[in-house]
């Protein structure tokens, strides 16, 4: 099979790593890739070539992919779902792996999301959903103000505001409704009560009819240990989490999916994907904070070391509705990734820094180094991004997981490289 993968982050390299090892591949290619991908093989003497076409350039994509007759065309991101590239494939008559607009829409539109958790019976936070900033400020009222305030559309993870007082509140609503912070994503918005309690990830490989739930991961979305600092696109995960144990996981997975599959069924959505809930577990049981409709990044970079099925299997089979045929198979290890970061991330930074140390990291025993902001410039790699390395390792537990990645991570050095130190620490008391 000839397979496009779509993006050019730490989770397009994880997914990148992971379908090269399947024996259904003969050729691949990424558009645009970066650096480390640009280094995978299929073979010994096969790589994967990365193309320069952005993710978001559909005309160039639907004619490379028609070029090369692709057979599979994998996204990673979640905006060029939410623009649509699934259904302009499909009319195109090309293959292609996860949700279509309408279905992207549990990502892209955090109103939709809300509303169809509240139709369905889906456990979330009390919520509110508003166009309007009079009737917006009356509900965080009646929350003391103690609440998040969401703009509605993909705002680069920026438009989530968490306020503790009325004030604040009222100051977030007019910013976002009234000035525009956000231009059209924040037409409307979203207010949720704000819940107390560990966040975790999960995913569900979907297929339209069936979710197939993955096992626990957890994010550390602040760039400053002790979860200081601003919002980020993530500064590491591990997997599993120790918070949930198998059938607690279990009972929240169904909880979840079971009313979600029967609204998608009720109002014509076809979800081929990865649904992505983001859950707060509170002392009232599990609430779902957000519905992504993508893997998460660094969720992959962990999830992917484990996972024990060849990968085009499972994407064919969500893609063709078969996933009720396939088991998912994870491995015992447990997995960790440290993102290692440009100095000034999430705010402005410099580019163009070389890396040093990646050979030697990456042939650390159970380690792999997945590549996000990072170009080649002659015989260097250098930084090109906010998120420039995902180092993960796995082992039988994690302590030893974390260690051998933060072993890695020594071995790494750019200019200004931040990362945070504490990835895992709660999870090991
Ligand atoms: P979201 O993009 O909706 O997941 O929000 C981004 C981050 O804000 C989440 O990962 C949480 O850490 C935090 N957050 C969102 N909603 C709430 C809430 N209702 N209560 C507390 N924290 C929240
Ligand atoms: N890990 C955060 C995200 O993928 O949205």
């Amino acid at each position: 099979m000839k397979l496009l993968v779509i993006g050019s982050g730490g989770r397009e390299h994880a997914l990148v790593w992971k379908l090269a090892q399947s024996p259904h591949v003969t050729r691949m290619w990424c558009a645009p890739g970066n650096a480390g991908i640009a280094e995978e093989r299929l073979t010994a003497d096969q790589k994967v070539e990365c193309v320069n076409i952005g993710a978001e350039d559909f005309p160039k994509l639907v004619a490379f992919a028609q070029e090369q007759r692709i057979d599979l065309t994998v996204v990673g991101p979640d905006n060029p779902l939410a623009l649509g590239i699934v259904d302009l494939f499909q009319k195109h008559g090309l293959r292609i792996w996860g949700p279509n607009q309408k279905a992207a829409q549990f990502e892209a539109s955090k109103v939709f999301s809300q509303d169809f958790m509240e139709r369905h019976g889906i456990p979330t936070a009390k919520s509110g959903t508003f166009a309007n900033a009079d009737a917006a400020k009356k509900f965080a009222a009646s929350l003391n103000g103690h609440c998040a305030v969401k703009a509605d559309g993909l705002a680069l993870g920026k438009g989530v505001l968490i306020c503790t007082s009325i004030a604040e509140a009222n100051q977030a609503i007019d910013e976002i409704l009234v000035s525009k912070a956000f231009g059209i994503a924040g037409a409307k918005i979203v207010i949720q009560e704000y819940l107390e309690g560990i966040e975790i990830s999960l995913h569900a490989l979907c297929d339209g009819k069936t979710a197939k739930l993955f096992p626990t991961a957890q994010d550390h979305k602040r760039a400053l240990d002790g979860d200081q600092g601003l919002n980020t696109g993530g500064m590491g995960t591990y997997s599993p989490t120790p918070f949930l144990t198998e059938s607690q996981l279990s009972a929240v997975g169904k909880s979840i999916l079971d009313p979600w599959l029967k609204g998608c069924t009720a109002e014509g959505i076809d979800f081929h994907g990865i649904l992505y809930p983001g859950v707060m577990l509170t002392k009232n049981g599990p609430k779902v904070l957000e519905f992504n409709a993508r893997f998460g990044d660094p969720e992959t970079q962990v999830y992917l070391p484990r996972l024990e099925n060849d990968l085009v299997e499972l994407l064919s089979a969500s893609v063709d509705g078969t996933l009720d045929q396939i088991n998912l198979k994870w491995s015992p290890m447990v997995s960790a990734c440290v993102v290692m970061a440009s100095g000034g991330y999430p705010g402005s930074y410099a580019k163009g820094k070389p890396i040093a140390g990646l050979t030697e990291a990456g042939s650390l025993p159970h380690t792999k180094v997945f590549h996000a902001g990072t170009a080649r410039a002659g015989n260097e790699i250098v930084t090109n991004g906010g998120r420039v390395l995902g180092v993960t390792a796995w082992a039988e537990d994690l302590a030893k997981a974390r260690a051998r990645a933060y072993a890695a991570v020594e071995k790494i050095q750019f200019d200004g490289a931040q990362f945070r130190r504490d990835i895992a620490a709660k999870a090991l008391g």
